[in-house]
């Protein structure tokens, strides 16, 4: 089976690359290295002892996209790349919509173009706004998106869907992430985030090795058990295999297939910070500060679709997330 790749050298595309090297599949990875670093390839080959053909090419150009499957026969497409920082979003809402947005119409239109009609798509929690109460299911309404990199999410897709609508012929897979933290066992790849991080783990990460001094809690005023805000983190490694298991869903079954990918356990941000300290035995010195725009109280999936559609289920505690970014980290103060 061959595979292509968008966005395969970012945090969650790499993780996924190896868990289709170590399926057999064949790869090809197409990246612009807009935020991530060629150094990426060679930690896979090390792990995996496989090689992927690449190409760093961005998804927009139509003739070296088209250039591509020319190339290779591919067999399905998951589609990775895009923008994802929210605060980034709010800020340069064009540079978001016209990436996120175009680059993805371009990628269909040459896998069209191919008759290359399966697609596996990163999808995100989201899209469930804040009208929903946790766990969320995938039956339930898509929401409001509170930031412009949401809102490239629910139109992608809403676009994904009309085109499945309008041709038969098309597999589309949904896959709504939730947290992911972790990192692979060896501490080869992980998350490497530019500048000052925006998610929770890896500003924990970086606290813990001196780079920043304390944490901001973004609020403790929320109906929670502690008052601090409650999310679905999932091992990077998990959720990369729910991708290798939906592969087989897609090319079984044509139209469009939702799936949460979550462990459908709720962890406060405080929670988090004590499992850190104790898996690691660092201490995460924080301080509580206003809440975030923009965020919500409770945010965990139902992950009962994918565990009886896909036969795939989270696997790795929370103790273990702590444990892999740690390590990750540990080894590579300065990322790649
Ligand atoms: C988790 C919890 C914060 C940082 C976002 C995007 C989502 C997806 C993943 C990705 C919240 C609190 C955080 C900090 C804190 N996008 N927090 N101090 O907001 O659930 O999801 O990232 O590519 O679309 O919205 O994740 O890790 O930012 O926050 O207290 O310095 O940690 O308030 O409760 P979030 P997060």
């Amino acid at each position: 089976m061959s595979i292509l790749v968008t966005g395969g050298t970012g945090y969650i595309g790499s993780h996924t690359v190896i868990e289709l090297l170590n399926n057999d599949q064949e790869v090809i990875v197409v990246d612009n290295f807009s935020n991530s670093k060629p150094e990426v390839l060679n930690r896979i080959h090390t792990i995996t002892g496989k090689n992927v053909t690449f190409y760093q090419t961005n998804i927009e150009d139509k003739q070296a996209m088209a250039q591509i499957f020319k190339n290779h026969p591919v067999d399905l497409v998951i589609h990775f790349a895009g923008y994802k920082a929210v605060g980034e979003s709010v800020e340069k809402p064009l540079k978001y919509y016209h990436n996120n947005l175009s680059g993805t119409i371009t990628l269909l239109e040459v896998m069209q173009e191919n008759q290359v009609k399966n697609i596996i798509f990163s999808s995100s929690a989201t899209v469930y706004g804040e009208a929903h109460k946790a766990p969320f299911d995938e039956s339930m309404p898509t929401g409001e998106a509170s930031n412009p990199y949401g809102y490239t999410k629910l139109v992608l897709e809403k676009i994904l869907q009309d085109l499945s609508y309008s041709d038969s012929e098309w597999s589309v897979t949904l896959l709504r992430y939730f947290n992911p933290i972790g990192a692979h066992h060896s501490g080869l790849i992980g998350e490497d985030p530019q500048g000052i991080p925006n998610n929770l783990m890896p500003y924990i990460t970086q606290v813990a090795i001196g780079k920043r001094r304390e944490l901001q809690v973004f609020g403790n005023d929320y109906p929670t058990h502690d008052g601090t805000g409650v999310r679905d983190y999932i091992h990077v490694v998990d959720l990369a295999q729910g991708h290798q298991k939906a592969i087989s869903h897609n090319l079984k079954n044509k139209g469009v297939a939702i799936f949460n990918l979550g462990t459908g356990q709720g962890y406060s941000v405080l929670d988090l910070i004590r499992a850190f300290e104790k898996a690691n035995q660092v201490q995460i010195p924080y301080q509580i500060v206003d809440r975030r725009p923009g965020d919500i109280a409770i945010a965990y999936a139902n992950p009962e679709r994918a565990n009886q559609e896909l036969n795939w289920r989270a696997q790795k505690n929370l103790y273990a997330m702590c444990l892999d970014s740690w390590n990750w980290q540990k080894k590579n103060p300065e990322g790649f």
